[in-house]
């Protein structure tokens, strides 16, 4: 199994180019199916979860090429229904077939994803979106089985305990845009990954109005047809880096990102104190001494991001004075924190927050990386720890980064990957 070993101490200045965005990818691609002729992804990241997906949809029977950052899907082949559980375990995302091999053969049968290291992951408002417009739904052997005659345009209220549903909104959506009549989803995610795959699906022909917002209707269609288009850039990555540029950054630009999508995180930057303008090409952010505590709370967009709380606690385990980071959205996902502790930060948990007492320094350790996001923490964390942190199983990482280490030594750190 593959570990990084971070050298840590080094200044980051250069420019780095984010990628295309995961969570718009891996639905679209699920959204390929829909199409009467091939689909042209463009901007996809070279990440692990990309090829699983591509994995699945060939097992299905569809042809599926990758090639750097384009993939190309002729989902006219498919003659199995099946997202089978090795390929799903792999990778909670593959839900995303539900919806549309529903709508467009009838029938779907899905691995039931579980939960996983950050806790329990239901898929309780995806099952009941689907049954609304229509679906009949049975758990068997652990698979989620669906099929319908017809699916039926319907209201449909979908919030749930911790609010909207990204996946779920994404499910219903791919689902609703060729069933009869319309739609409204209430409570509808508005993540801009979400409004991706919308526009993905107008250029296929689906008539949709309201993305973006929590009230999105759907007027069903009989037929769309294969397209061509790019994935808007990873807010995830962006800020993973920005976050860097935060702890140890000299002039680091961050190239291929959409401020706009990126708005909770920069304002918390910037009430911490850190230094982050924009450039002509991207935005530019520099180390600052002097930062000050936070209070965060992670929501659904445009809240900051559960996907960005590992690594801003990193970054407040080193920012004088006591910040608080409360999970709203996975109250159990905190992995990220024995192994931040065994580097030398004080984080104290209490029920579903962090307490975070900043200390001068960070010290390199083993550590053990768990899920994608508190991966990149421990990358953070090794980026400014004194002396040598080496991450075991960072196969975690490379399911949503493409190409970390090379990307940070290009800036100047001293990362190197080993087989551990
Ligand atoms: C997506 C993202 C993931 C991100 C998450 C929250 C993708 C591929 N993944 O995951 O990176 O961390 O959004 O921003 O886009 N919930 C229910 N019932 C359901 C579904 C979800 O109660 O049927 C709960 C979840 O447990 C969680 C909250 O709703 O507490 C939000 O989860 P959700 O938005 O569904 O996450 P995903 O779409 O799986």
């Amino acid at each position: 199994m593959d570990a990084l070993i971070i050298k840590g101490g080094n200044i980051l200045s250069g420019e780095v180019d984010v990628s295309g965005a995961k969570n718009s990818a891996l639905p679209i691609m699920a959204a390929s199916i829909l199409a009467d002729s091939p689909c042209e992804i463009q901007g996809v990241p070279g990440i692990r979860d990309i090829f699983t997906m591509a994995e699945i949809l060939s097992s299905m029977g569809a042809k599926v090429s990758v090639d750097k950052q384009t993939v190309k899907i002729d989902a006219s082949g498919i003659n199995d229904y099946t997202a089978p559980y090795e390929l799903v375990k792999q990778m909670r995302a593959s839900i995303a077939f539900l919806g549309p091999m529903l709508a467009k053969f009838g029938k779907a049968k899905v691995s039931h994803p579980g939960g996983c290291v950050i806790g329990p992951r239901p898929v309780d408002l995806h099952l009941k979106g689907l049954s609304e417009l229509g679906a009949e739904i049975k758990i068997e052997h652990g698979y989620i089985c669906a099929e319908s005659n017809g699916l039926k345009g319907a209201d449909i209220f979908l919030g749930g305990r911790f609010g909207s549903s990204v996946l779920a909104t994404a499910n219903v959506m791919m689902a609703a845009v060729m069933a009869e009549g319309n739609t409204v989803i209430e409570s509808a995610a508005c993540e801009p990954e979400i409004v991706d795959l919308g526009n993905f699906l107008v250029k296929m022909g689906a008539n949709i109005i309201g993305l973006g917002s929590p009230r999105i209707i759907i007027m069903g269609v009989k037929r769309l047809k294969g397209v061509s288009h790019k994935i808007i850039p990873d807010r995830i990555e962006a800020g993973t880096f920005i976050i860097a540029g935060a702890l140890c950054g000299k002039d680091l630009v961050i190239k291929n990102i959409v401020t706009e999508h990126l708005k909770a995180l920069l304002d918390i930057l910037r009430k911490s104190g850190v230094k982050i303008e924009a450039g002509k090409d991207g935005i530019v952010v520099n180390k600052t001494e002097k930062r000050k505590p936070v209070d965060i709370v992670t929501m659904p967009y445009p809240g900051f991001p559960t996907d960005l709380q590992a690594q801003m606690t990193t970054l407040m385990s080193l920012t004088p004075g006591i910040s608080i980071i409360t999970e709203k959205i996975y109250p159990e996902r905190f992995m990220h924190v024995p192994e931040l502790n065994r580097m030398g930060a004080k984080i104290h948990r209490e029920a579903s927050s962090t307490i975070a007492a900043g200390v001068k320094n960070l010290s390199g350790a083993p550590v053990m990386a768990s899920d994608l996001r508190a991966s990149a923490s421990l990358v953070l964390a090794g980026l400014v720890a004194e002396g040598e942190t080496l991450i075991s199983r960072i196969y975690h990482i490379d399911r949503g980064y493409e190409k970390i280490e090379s990307k940070f030594v290009r800036l100047g750190a001293d990362i190197k990957r080993i087989q551990d």
